[in-house]
């Protein structure tokens, strides 16, 4: 059913836990309600916004147009064979409970994804990544409703243009569509990726190499990185990777030859974020309510009080002095309103 609130105060949907009202909250489970509702009403795509499970977002003041909080459930198995799966879902699916559901299951792709805050819709949004893998490699089609024509369309992978945290739904697309379902593809062989970091030695830990074992060991490495946002509520990396020339990098490297890189291109190169943050002097800092997480200096936390004006000074002052000593400009992953 299709719930309208006015006024409705986001705290509990943004998990910085900021005070932030907006105008109206649409919630709904089917396609054709949201349907209905945007043929009544003539929307402006700036006065829009598709909010998920809320982690990716900054709120420093109100907001005064629309949010859609699409709420679609469930998992359908669209095809099977005995080597791939193909399945859709609800783009309100929490992401966590699907990827613990895959790996019951036993389909290959996504465990090194545990643990990822949000919702299924806002997967594809920016093509959300960890441990090696990103979500694109298993994303087969996206289902949405285009709030332009007020029709359900349904897109294949090629047209999302998939990058580094990044898709068409983050440009021409914008504020365009509501995902309502993802459709991802799954192999039924085993195969892993465990070159990232500490995840091999993680699963040796833990015994044989198996699907819940790798699970167990990305949930392991996260929960000693990365703030519980019930404790310190954050948005994850508040920053993407920056890339970089690789004339760029190899001049930074001859002053800081510990610096992670990692290859993009034949021109370009990730530079990690979190090391210049922390080699900046931020790590564990902060200023006033607003904080730089000690274990993982990418992660801004909300110390208790802090407002998003504060949280966003913080981080505005993070891409200053990164910016003198490095000449590299952060940019961030959350969307700040
Ligand atoms: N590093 C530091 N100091 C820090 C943080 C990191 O020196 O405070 C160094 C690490 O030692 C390592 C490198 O930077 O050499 C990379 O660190 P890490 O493996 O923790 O990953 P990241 O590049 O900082 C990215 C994602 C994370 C994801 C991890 C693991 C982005 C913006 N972030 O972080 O995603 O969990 O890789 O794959 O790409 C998120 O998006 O919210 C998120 C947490």
């Amino acid at each position: 059913m299709i719930r309208v609130r006015e006024n409705y105060n986001l705290k509990a949907h943004n998990t910085f836990g900021m005070n932030a009202a907006c105008k109206y909250f649409v919630e709904s489970d089917q396609e054709k309600e949201l349907l209905e509702f945007i043929t009544d009403y003539e929307l402006d795509p700036e006065e829009i916004i598709i909010l998920g499970g809320g982690s990716n977002f900054l709120f420093t003041t109100d907001f005064s147009g629309v949010v859609f909080y699409p709420l679609m459930e469930g998992y359908t198995v669209l095809q099977e064979d005995e080597h791939e799966v193909s399945v859709q879902v609800g783009s309100g699916v929490v992401w966590d409970d699907f990827v613990a559901w895959a790996v019951e299951h036993e389909y290959y792709g996504i465990e090194n994804l545990s643990l990822i805050p949000g919702h299924v819709g806002a997967t594809p949004v920016q093509n959300i990544g960890a441990y090696g893998v990103e979500v694109k490699e298993v994303i087969s089609g996206v289902q949405a409703i285009d709030l332009q024509a007020g029709e359900v369309v349904r897109f294949h992978a090629d047209q999302c243009r998939f990058g580094y945290r990044d898709s068409i739904f983050k440009h021409e697309w914008k504020n365009r569509f509501i995902i309502t379902y993802v459709i991802f593809r799954f192999s039924k062989q085993p195969h892993f990726n465990l070159n990232y970091g500490s995840i091999r030695e993680e699963v040796e830990r833990l015994g044989e190499l198996s699907l819940a074992n790798v699970r167990q060991a990305v949930i392991r490495i996260r929960n000693t990185k990365l703030p519980d946002v019930k404790v310190w509520p954050n948005a994850g990396s508040f920053f993407k990777n920056p890339m970089v020339l690789k004339e760029q990098a190899d001049t930074l490297l001859e002053r800081y030859p510990q610096l992670p890189l990692y290859p993009v291109d034949e021109e370009r190169v990730k530079v990690a974020a979190g090391w210049l943050i922390e080699a900046a002097g931020w790590k564990g800092k902060g200023i006033g309510n607003a904080g730089v997480h000690d274990k993982q200096a990418l992660v801004l936390i909300n110390k208790g009080g802090a407002n998003g004006v504060e949280v966003a000074h913080l981080a505005n002052e993070i891409k200053k002095s990164v910016f003198l000593k490095f000449g590299i400009w952060l940019e961030p992953e959350v969307n700040i309103i």
